[in-house]
């Protein structure tokens, strides 16, 4: 860890969960609470950065005047949200748990439950890490995170390749103090160029400032 060394630098995040609408009064989500995303966003402004958040529903406290703070709800906006400031960015951490499905059309009253079972249809969603890596400038440098249950070292590196990740930083729900809504987190970070790393298990703020450190090592431009 080192004061300023992240000066100068432009970072957006995404953190927290999304919610897709079902009908007004009801939605689809999971358990992302925002910590990893905002320990992160707290390294960086710590070290210097200039910090953008795109934040799904979270509860966790935060001042978000320290950053150029943007809520949203869904995939879609989030996706939105991180389009328009993309291009300006040196550093892009897509530490959102997105949901990958929304209901293909959101009721516009209550549903209400007059069957004993009933069926909602799903579409896919914007890939947000995916579509903004397909835009990814030499000078930026984007890492993405993966939560797995089975096979993570296979799915975190082609998530790395096919999301054109410079670093991918994986957490596995089968390490107990890792991954949601915890404090702690023990993660495993993979770079495209082959390197691997494995963190203790450590608190998530110490843990965001590792995860900076191999930014630092593994990204192009010099920071001092
Ligand atoms: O918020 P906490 O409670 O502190 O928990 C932290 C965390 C476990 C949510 C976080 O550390 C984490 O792992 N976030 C990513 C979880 C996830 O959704 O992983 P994924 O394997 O589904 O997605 C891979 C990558 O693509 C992620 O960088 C994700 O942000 C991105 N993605 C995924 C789907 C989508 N539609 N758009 C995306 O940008």
């Amino acid at each position: 860890e080192s004061k300023g060394d992240f000066s100068g630098k432009k970072v957006a995040l995404t953190m927290g969960p999304t919610q897709e609408a079902i009908d007004p009064v009801r939605f689809i989500s999971n358990h992302s609470s925002g910590k990893m995303g905002l320990a992160l966003a707290e390294a960086f402004l710590e070290r210097g950065a200039e910090v953008w958040v795109i934040s799904g529903p979270v509860a966790i406290p935060v001042n978000k005047e320290k950053f150029h703070w943007k809520d949203v709800n869904s995939a879609e906006e989030m996706f939105h949200a991180a389009s328009a400031i993309h291009s300006q960015m040196d550093i892009v951490v897509f530490t959102a748990a997105v949901a990958d499905y929304a209901p293909a059309t959101v009721a516009t009253e209550k549903i209400k439950k007059d069957e004993d079972a009933m069926q909602i249809r799903l579409k896919k969603n914007v890939d947000i890490a995916k579509e903004l890596g397909s835009k990814k400038q030499p000078k930026q440098f984007h890492v993405g995170f993966a939560l797995e249950t089975e096979n993570e070292e296979f799915h975190a590196k082609e998530k790395l390749q096919r999301k054109n990740f410079d670093l991918i930083v994986l957490n596995s729900m089968k390490e107990s103090g890792a991954g949601f809504r915890l404090d702690t987190n023990r993660v495993t970070v993979f770079s495209k160029n082959g390197g691997q790393w494995k963190s203790p298990l450590a608190s998530k703020s110490e843990i965001a400032q590792l995860i900076l450190d191999h930014i630092k090592r593994e990204s192009s431009w010099t920071l001092i």
